[in-house]
């Protein structure tokens, strides 16, 4: 009983490219196990000329003789699952014998889905940016203890209990202003893909399977958003309904605190932002605007334009205590390649007092505290070993280090599965 459970989280507001670095370590493991979350995740891996964009299924699935694990704690739209796996049959990816799903994993009903169109439209003003994939609907099934699971469609009850739960929604969704209708079509699909579904995966006692297989192997936990997106951490109420911290990882899949081994934290070199809610570093201007066209910041789910800003190392502290990150991996540094200046955040000021805490307050006036760097001018694409990296970029990524306490032993410098550098 020596294996332990490594874990991939975000530090940021999702999107920091945890499918890429999922994917570039995958060869070390023999399990692949997400953990939180559902298909508000958008996880992208290219591979040459070839993209895909991984919802549900774990980013290990490209790689042979590895098990992908989706966890007690991931929020499931059995059409979405079946539409990605699809997708990459007809692509030549193999899934045979290559997906567990456990059965304590809840079901997101299409219902769901209106029940989160209808209260983010209540909200008016105060839009939380939902990616309107029922996520926070099914959370909160969930918790109340109503929801339906992924064991429940192998009972001979599944389709009356699925009827009492719609009949129970529709009432619910009655008493919203507007109209969110069932469409029976929808609802056909939602029910075909239960079936077909059950033809692809594994449906199994996750929690079983994961601590069987840690005797043997070390299994890596793949997170879905980031920490400042976390239920609990994030800038509540603008953020998703899981635990995206590395402790999500032990209860989202049944695994001891113990367990857990390396925590590797996924940031960009800067910061992105999907939906509403506090972004201190945010950059409403041409540069901005320069690190959306040249990083492609358009949301992988829905779609959106992401908001940009420097990077921001208050926040950054914050979700390294708060995930125990034991090793940085650094994305998307190639994006500021022909940047003149870089600046960072290294502390905020709030009503004129410095602090280097993230406050509790979303709508505090923070102005960032910045210090600049001279970029370093030059394609860095091509790197693949720490001296081909140029000396301004090193000196900023030690700045980080110092700044945060914790090495940085990863750079990406290209979406490609192939580019970056290992360092340290
Ligand atoms: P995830 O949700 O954390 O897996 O990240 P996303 O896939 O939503 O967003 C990351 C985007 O950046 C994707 O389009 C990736 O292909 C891309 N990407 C990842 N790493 C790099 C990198 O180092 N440089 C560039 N230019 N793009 C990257
Ligand atoms: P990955 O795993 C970026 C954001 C939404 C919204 C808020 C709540 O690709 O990093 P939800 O649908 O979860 O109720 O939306 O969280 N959000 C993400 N932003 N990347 C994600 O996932 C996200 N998943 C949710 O934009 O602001
Ligand atoms: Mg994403």
């Amino acid at each position: 009983m020596n294996k332990q459970l490594d874990v991939i989280v975000g530090l940021q507001w999702g999107d920091e490219g945890k499918g890429k670095v999922v994917d570039k370590l995958t060869p070390q493991y023999k399990t692949v196990a997400r953990f939180q979350g559902g298909p508000n995740a958008g996880h992208t891996l290219v591979f040459g000329e070839r993209k895909f964009v991984l919802h549900s299924i774990p980013s290990g699935i490209f790689n042979e003789g590895v098990v992908n694990l989706i966890g007690n704690g991931v929020v499931l739209d059995p059409v979405v699952l079946t539409q990605e796996i699809e997708h990459l049959h007809t692509q030549g990816v193999a899934t045979q014998g290559k997906i567990w799903l456990s059965k304590k994993a809840h079901l997101i009903l299409p219902t769901h889905r209106l029940i989160d169109a209808a209260q983010e439209s209540a909200k008016a003003g105060a839009k939380i940016g939902s990616t309107l994939r029922g996520i926070g609907p099914t959370y909160t099934d969930k918790t109340n203890r109503v929801g339906l699971r992924v064991g429940d469609v192998l009972q001979p009850n599944f389709k009356q209990k699925y009827a009492a739960a719609k009949e129970q929604h529709l009432q619910y969704l009655s008493s919203f202003k507007g109209t969110f209708e069932l469409d029976a079509q929808a609802e056909q699909k939602w029910l075909q893909s239960i079936d077909t579904l059950q033809k692809y995966v594994s449906i199994v006692d996750g929690e079983y399977a994961l601590n069987e297989r840690l005797q043997t192997s070390n299994v890596l936990a793949e997170g879905a958003q980031g920490a400042m997106l976390d239920v609990d951490f994030g800038s509540y109420p603008f953020v998703t309904s899981s635990s995206t911290i590395s402790a999500g990882a032990c209860t989202g899949l049944g695994v001891a605190p113990q367990r857990i081994g390396e925590v590797f934290g996924v940031f960009k070199a800067y910061c992105t932002r999907v939906g509403s809610g506090p972004f201190p570093t945010e950059l409403n201007d041409a540069v901005g605007e320069q690190l959306r066209q040249q990083g492609g910041e358009f949301g992988s789910t829905t779609g959106r334009s992401r908001r940009c800003g420097w990077l921001d190392l208050v926040a950054l502290r914050y979700a390294v205590m708060l995930t125990g990150t034991t090793q940085l991996c650094v994305m998307k540094a190639d994006v500021m390649d022909n940047f003149d200046t870089i600046k960072v955040a290294v502390g905020y000021k709030i009503n004129g007092i410095e602090t280097d805490q993230y406050p509790y307050e979303t709508d505090a006036q923070i102005e960032p505290i910045y210090r600049e760097f001279e970029g370093w001018k030059q394609d860095i694409s091509a790197c693949r070993s720490q001296q081909d990296l140029p000396k301004k970029l090193l000196d900023y990524l030690k700045f980080i280090e110092l700044q945060i306490g914790v090495p940085i032993t990863f750079v990406s410098t290209g979406a490609d599965r192939d580019s970056g550098c290992s360092i340290g």
